[in-house]
């Protein structure tokens, strides 16, 4: 027992030591407002997330489909640990995607960003037409041409998201997120992980898995680094009421306070072009 508390207070620490601040999305000393005077790239030119206008736009029909291998169902043990800012689950490195240019991604960890700090309150990072979503899933991958994530975090070319936008559906609960749901009090302090046995993330997802926004941006937390192609998929996810409950009200920051409403505010799109492979310029 005393080694597991030893091993966390570890972690904890080295977690700490890593990040060097304690940067947060508050309004205080180092909520994301005063970002770039620590980390000068979330002041940059190409930062995320941003509001998708549908009328903005750029249909893409020649845009391929993602390819998305080794994301169906798994065996084995997957470290699920909340970092004081999210909930993460490490992935393994025989997750990939190949992006429309052929460009092949590694997986290297999921998480996600939510509200609920009211009953109304919202979380997704990315808005379409202003619209906020209850959560946003964001899969991380790096270019497969570097060793690791380290390296690729580094690189103009490095990293690549697959993202997805969550509502709301009443009492329907989603039966695919019922394990990830249900070990969510096993890491309630910052700092703590624990084991899933068995994920598939390809159900996690929206089933059309076709139709996605793209655009060039950054990471949405610091250091903001700008070397992130986006892929959102215009389908969303959807939940229980109970469900985003839950993920909004079981783990707490590193003050101790309930995490909640961990997104960034949305950032100007400076004459990037979002591009998409649907129309989506009409009203659904
Ligand atoms: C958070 O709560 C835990 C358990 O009560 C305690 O060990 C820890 O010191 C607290 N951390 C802070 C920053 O208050
Ligand atoms: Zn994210």
């Amino acid at each position: 027992m005393l080694v597991v508390l030893l091993s966390l207070l570890a972690l904890l620490l080295g977690a700490r030591a890593q990040h060097g601040l304690h940067w947060t999305y508050s309004e205080g000393a180092l909520g994301e407002v005063h970002w770039p005077t620590h980390f000068p790239s979330c002041g940059g030119k190409h930062q995320s997330p941003i509001d998708l206008q549908r009328s903005q736009v750029r249909y893409k029909p020649t845009l391929k489909a993602l390819r998305l291998t080794g994301y169906g169902p798994q065996e084995g043990k997957f470290p699920m640990t909340n970092n004081g800012h999210t909930v993460q689950i490490a992935l393994p490195d025989t997750m990939r995607m190949t992006a429309p240019d052929g460009t092949l991604y590694i997986a290297t960890q999921v998480h996600f960003h939510w509200g609920g700090a009211s009953s109304e309150i919202r979380g997704s990072e990315h808005t379409v037409d202003g619209v906020r979503y209850v959560i946003e899933i964001h899969v991380v991958h790096y270019n497969s041409k570097y060793t690791n994530y380290l390296e690729a975090q580094k690189s103009p070319d490095g990293l690549a998201v697959l993202a997805a936008l969550f509502e709301v559906w009443d009492d329907t609960e989603n039966i695919f997120y019922t394990n990830f749901i249900s070990h969510l009090s096993m890491v309630k302090y910052p700092g703590q992980t624990t084991i899933l046995h068995g994920l598939d993330i390809r159900d996690m997802l929206p089933k059309n898995l076709h139709h996605y926004y793209s655009y060039r941006g950054s990471l949405t937390t610091p250091p903001c680094t700008e070397n992130v192609r986006w892929f959102i998929l215009a389908e969303t996810v959807k939940l229980s009421r109970s469900q985003v409950w839950m993920l909004e009200n079981s783990v707490l920051d590193l003050q101790n306070h309930t995490l909640q409403n961990d997104y960034r505010k949305t950032q100007p799109l400076n004459h990037r072009v979002v591009e998409a492979n649907f129309k989506c310029s009409a009203l659904i």
